[in-house]
């Protein structure tokens, strides 16, 4: 491949024959004649008198090419000490005859399927089996717990769900199935079909009439052959957090989602077909989704998946000792996961007892990453760490330093410059271009390229509403940050109600809805503040009803547990701490951005809009006795 220049040069100049071109790298069942339609502004539908089928591209056509023997997935699992692996020829047959079982219980094209499952080899055979009969998936992570399940269940309208009977953590076993009995039981009227599959750390009771055990589903099960969808079908609906309790149902199509994933991985990631890619994430993630599964399988690459943490699954040389053990190339992971092991191992001695010599370089995504971690973590390698940023929404890197195309020098803090596809504008609140070194939104210009979810499931409206009313003729990221002179983009955080704990997004919006509905509860903010090791935390605080007359530490408790409850354990919402009031605007505008800046201990001044100043002054010395800043470190 060319310079970064010359490849951004030519996707402006003639996108649709960029794309034209991206689209060769799939193998198509209807080569389409169009490469995209811009009838249905603002968002435009690619590739719209294409057929093809992902798994497919992501298996079969590997076996029909010749490479059936060739690993296509290697499964490492320090809580069970396991490591298994499969070719493309074993992972195609485990996927026909999954997808001819699911068939014979009357799963076919369009029907929306849940996964709940853990990091095991039968999570990305359920998602491929789903994507061969042009089926639905839509994957729950483990760390949600009941009524985040049933929500999309129930949103997705899903005629079966998948899960396991656990998952497992560091510190045992995480009982799936009960989770997902009472997600069922949440729900009102038809119930899905269960399908269960029995780990043996902790096998399920199984309900009867309504769960089929994994194993005897597939008793018998014919094989099912790859049916071939419209481009413009979806692929799968992967539900992320907004501003509110409900979650956004991200969709993503199928014929965009397979060209832009199959480009990323030369471009973006400088891989290549059977290279060991390792995306250390999680399947219930967009990251787990792009590139654990699908991006590198289309790739033709081998792909990792690892049923553990960076720490304490044994300790922190774990992720040093997959990379040589099974000859990574190329790794992908949060800053969270480095900052957790730089926690352990300061002098990053556990790199020193491996030999790295496979690995080319490092990818980091999910969160912000801070100069001193990327710094630490480039020193220690002595590769180089490549900060890329993009959100479920996008599906793929939105902008990065595609080593593929050309590695250019990489500044820490900073996500490098947009991949082609994408022409982003930071803009003032006045709607003016920023200047170098101005903060001001980051949007990107319509339309938008292949991959990119063209709408939400069941939420037409929301889409338009959430993503494209703030900016006519832009999508709207949410995130804040800024060019450099060099044209080089920082992207710093959001500016909604949408925070990242150690690599987890979640909505500080649907927290404060849970905690205002516990009866004593009057009103109450959550805010995420800044944490050395999980990137942010939630801190939450409640106002009790007048007449309440509670021990407040028994009330914090109850509010971390119902928080817990109805998120679920990866929600991380510690402190909730019992106020008199909440700090307001004179027109009831709750000050969290001002919270967050005392607590971070930044530069924050009184709102002229204060209602209250007193109330103000008591939030500082909460903080502080909280342990969150100095309240004398801060200038008002
Ligand atoms: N199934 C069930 N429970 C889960 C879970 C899963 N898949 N993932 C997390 N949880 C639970 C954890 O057990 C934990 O519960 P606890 O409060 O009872 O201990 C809780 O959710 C919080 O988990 P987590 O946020 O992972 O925190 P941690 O302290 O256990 O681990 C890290 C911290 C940094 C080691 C861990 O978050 C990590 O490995 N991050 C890597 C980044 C990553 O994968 N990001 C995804 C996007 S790229
Ligand atoms: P998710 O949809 O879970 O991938 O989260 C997307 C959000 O994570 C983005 O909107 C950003 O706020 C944040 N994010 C992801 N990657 C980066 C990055 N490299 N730098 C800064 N923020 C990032």
């Amino acid at each position: 491949m060319g310079g970064y220049e010359q490849a951004y040069g030519s996707w402006q100049r003639d996108p649709e024959g960029f794309w034209r071109a991206a689209s060769e790298g799939i193998d198509w069942d209807v080569r389409p004649e169009t490469i995209v339609d811009h009838a249905h502004k603002p968002m435009p539908t690619w590739f719209p008198d294409g057929r093809l089928n992902t798994c497919f591209n992501a298996v079969d056509r590997h076996v029909r090419d010749g490479r059936g023997m060739q690993m296509a997935l290697i499964y490492d699992s320090p809580v069970t000490d396991t490591v298994a692996s499969y070719t493309y020829l074993e992972l195609r047959d485990q996927v026909a005859r999954l997808a001819g079982a699911l068939a014979r219980e009357g799963i076919s094209r369009g029907d929306r399927v849940v996964i709940y499952m853990p990091m095991i080899p039968e999570a990305v055979f359920a998602m491929l089996a789903c994507a061969r009969l042009g089926a639905v998936h839509s994957v729950v992570f483990g760390g949600f717990g009941a009524e985040e399940l049933a929500a999309r269940i129930t949103d997705s309208g899903a005629k079966a769900v998948i899960c396991a009977s656990c998952g497992i953590g560091p510190a045992g076993v995480l009982p799936y199935k009960p989770l997902v009995d009472r997600a069922l039981d949440l729900l009102d009227g038809e119930q899905p079909t269960c399908i269960v599959f029995q780990r043996p750390e902790a096998p399920a009771e199984l309900h009867p009439g309504r769960d089929i055990e994994w194993s005897g589903l597939l008793a018998d099960a014919p094989v099912a052959d790859c049916v071939p969808v419209a481009a413009t079908d979806p692929l799968y609906i992967l539900y992320t957090s907004g501003t509110t309790g409900l979650p956004k149902g991200i969709v993503r199509d199928t014929g965009g989602h397979a060209v832009a994933l199959e480009w990323s991985m030369e471009a973006v990631y400088g891989a290549r077909p059977a290279d060991v890619y390792w995306a250390a994430s999680d399947i219930g993630w967009v990251v787990g989704h792009s590139y654990i599964v699908y991006g590198p399988l289309l790739h033709g690459c081998t792909t990792v998946l690892y049923e553990g943490k960076p720490v304490g699954t044994p300790d922190a040389g774990a992720y040093w000792r997959v990379i040589e053990q099974h000859g990574v190339n190329v790794m992908f992971t949060a800053p969270t996961a480095i900052r957790a092991i730089k926690r352990e191992d300061p002098h990053a001695s556990r790199i020193a007892e491996h030999d790295l010599g496979s690995l080319r370089t490092l990818f980091l995504a999910g969160e912000r990453c801070d100069p001193d971690t990327l710094r630490w973590a480039s020193e220690s390698l002595g590769r180089p760490v490549i900060d890329h940023w993009w959100q479920t929404e996008s599906g793929w890197a939105i902008a990065a330093n595609c080593v593929g195309l050309e590695l250019l020098p990489v500044k820490p803090g900073s996500a490098t410059k947009p991949v082609p596809g994408y022409a982003i504008d930071v803009l003032t609140d006045d709607g003016e271009h920023a200047a170098p070194g101005q903060q001001g939104s980051i949007c990107v210009r319509l339309p938008l390229p292949p991959g990119f979810t063209p709408t939400l499931w069941n939420g037409e409206q929301r889409f338009v509403e959430t993503y494209l009313a703030a900016r006519p003729g832009y999508y709207w990221t949410a995130d804040a940050g800024y060019y450099d002179e060099d044209g080089y983009l920082y992207v710093m955080g959001r500016t909604d109600d949408v925070i990242n704990v150690a690599g987890h997004r979640l909505s500080t919006g649907q927290m404060e809805e849970i905690l205002a509905s516990h009866p004593d509860v009057a009103e109450s903010a959550v805010v995420g503040v800044a944490d050395a090791y999980k990137g942010q935390v939630p801190l939450g605080f409640a106002v009790l009803k007048s007449g309440v007359d509670r021990n407040p530490e028994q009330v914090t408790a109850e509010l971390v547990t119902l928080v817990r409850d109805r998120v679920g354990p990866v929600a991380a919402l510690k402190t909730v701490a019992i106020v008199d009031a909440l700090p307001k605007t004179r027109s009831g505008k709750v000050l969290r951005a001002t919270i967050r800046q005392i607590a971070d201990g930044r530069t924050w001044s009184v709102p002229p809009t204060i209602e209250d100043a007193g109330v103000l002054d008591s939030f500082v010395e909460l903080l502080a006795e909280l342990g969150y800043t100095d309240s004398s470190a801060v200038s008002a």
